[in-house]
């Protein structure tokens, strides 16, 4: 019976954990802005498209150059009105970095290539943080300027729409954390112990390399890391090579599927890559791990289930959507975070006896958040509800329906009690609270109760599915919902979501 108790228990902290801060908090009320405005109109392939200049300032075409702070240079996130820039289409990054760990000196060239979605005299990337040395467009040096966390380019040469065209990036200094517009602590590049990594959700991954950095540009990506000799440098995807040289060694991966900004990742450092044949067979996916020099799968009880949990999420929400998948265990992070087919734990929650609900959780991000990414950040419950919902789905699997009931009443109880902002409208400022995790999950359970578990299944997979590779946004899943289960699902949707308070949940079948 403890196993019960330590469950919910475990839950509860893991959310807290995820949040950095308590969460439930009711002086935290969401920017009105963020209630009343319809969210900006996004594409769901949007990397195939962009919204034209609305002569609101937005677009690259037109804008004033160098002319003091601009309006706002986004891709028109509705929370996060800086975040990305429209006018192009990042197809690939590759990041050819050395880094110097003794000086925690990184440097090198970012060379982006991409597609002109309209005419471009300048266009923007976002970045802070480091120093740029030089910028080239198709090979010849351009003019750049930095305005507060963005860098203005301006080639020699316009560049003609749907035109493909490269930048290259050099640039350099002492990478650190920096602050977020969105959770309460630093993100970005950490160093610890020794050991160097990268946690950059939501907006953390332009202080590391410049980047049209949100979700709704997804691109591949070549890591060629430089360290040397005896630093182990992962990356990102799929091991390619470690080319070695005098005291040095260059460690190659590849992401060979579209991934936003924020889930690229390097954990530089005391690291074996530990591959896991057996768990790859029961996966049907290649796992290698980056564990801490010296230790194995069988040192971190609870890890040699990652096959089989690969294997059962795949029969609830369909193939799973990459090449590889593994975890890294590093220091000092606090919490978990599901880079692409390389998701981050710190190494006490590794050590916790919640460990296997935090791997479903990260795995389960690899369909809800990596592959179906967010077109805006103000659904971030679509990420954190959903992998929230999975780790519930493992308890049922585990312990049986009737534990996983008792369990969520209760905890949906406690919501009764505090205040809460509803998990559809979160503080721009606190973007990873505890409702959008917890009442997020209880939404897709009010939805499972309301169509049936045939269809509630189906909507899942069709979910991951059709927007795989790509993004959405609620309406998005709403309209697939109403779709599948042929019922009008708006109110249902809207007081888990929208209104206070938590509702009670539907009878079921
Ligand atoms: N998405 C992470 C999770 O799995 C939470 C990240 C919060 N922390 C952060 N640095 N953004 O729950
Ligand atoms: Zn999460």
């Amino acid at each position: 019976m403890w196993r019960r108790t330590g469950l919910w228990l475990s839950l509860a902290l893991l959310a807290a954990a995820c949040s950095g801060t308590d969460g439930v908090d009711s002086s935290a009320t969401p920017p009105t802005s963020a209630v009343s405005s319809t969210p900006a109109p996004v594409s769901t392939m949007a990397s195939t498209t962009s919204e034209p200049d609305d002569g609101s300032g937005r677009g690259n075409e037109g804008f004033t150059r160098f002319a003091g702070p601009p309006e706002s240079l986004g891709i028109g996130d509705n929370y996060f009105p800086d975040l990305g820039n429209p006018g192009y289409d990042v197809n690939h990054y590759t990041l050819d970095l050395v880094f110097e760990p003794a000086a925690t000196r990184l440097g090198g060239v970012v060379t982006i290539e991409a597609t002109a979605l309209q005419a471009l005299t300048t266009f923007n990337l976002d970045f802070t943080g480091l120093t740029i040395d030089s910028v080239a467009v198709d090979g010849s040096e351009a003019a750049f300027e930095l305005i507060e966390e963005d860098v203005v380019i301006s080639p020699q040469t316009p560049i003609a729409q749907d035109e493909e065209f490269t930048i290259d990036v050099e640039y350099g200094g002492q990478p650190r954390s920096t602050g977020s517009g969105a959770v309460p602590f630093g993100i970005g590049w950490t160093t610890v112990n020794g050991q160097n990594y990268v946690v950059a959700e939501p907006d953390g991954a332009h202080s590391w390399f410049p980047s049209n950095d949100h979700p709704l540009d997804k691109a591949t990506y070549t890591f060629r890391i430089n360290v040397p000799d005896g630093v182990t440098a992962a990356a990102s995807g799929t091991f390619v090579e470690q080319i070695t040289d005098v005291g040095r060694s260059i460690w190659v991966w590849e992401m060979r599927s579209p991934m936003t900004t924020y889930l690229a990742t390097v954990v530089i450092g005391d690291f074996d890559i530990v591959e896991d044949p057996a768990a790859s067979l029961d996966a049907g996916v290649a796992i290698r791990h980056v564990l801490p020099a010296g230790t194995t799968v069988a040192d971190w009880p609870g890890l040699e289930r990652q096959g089989e949990m690969i294997a059962y999420l795949a029969e609830l929400f369909g193939p799973y959507p990459f090449e590889t998948y593994g975890i890294a265990i590093v220091e000092g992070f606090g919490a978990a975070l599901e880079n692409q087919t390389l998701s981050l734990f710190d190494r006490n929650l590794a050590e916790s006896f919640f460990f296997e609900d935090v791997l479903i959780h990260e795995l389960a991000h690899q369909w809800f958040g990596d592959s179906v990414s967010l077109g805006q950040w103000s659904d971030i419950w679509l990420n954190e509800g959903f992998a929230s919902y999975a780790e519930w789905l493992w308890i049922e699997r585990e312990q049986g329906r009737a534990t996983l009931e008792t369990g969520i009443a209760v905890e949906r109880d406690q919501f009764d009690e505090a205040g809460f902002n509803a998990p559809g409208v979160p503080p721009s400022f606190d973007l990873f609270n505890r409702a959008v995790y917890r009442v997020g999950a209880m939404t897709l359970h009010a939805l499972r109760l309301t169509v049936g578990d045939d269809a509630f299944f189906d909507i899942l997979k069709a979910y991951a599915a059709r927007f795989a590779n790509g993004s959405a946004v609620t309406a998005d899943f709403v309209a697939l919902a109403e779709e599948i289960s042929a019922m009008e699902l708006d109110d249902l949707f809207d007081a888990w979501l929208i209104e206070q308070p938590v509702p009670q949940f539907p009878p079921g079948e």
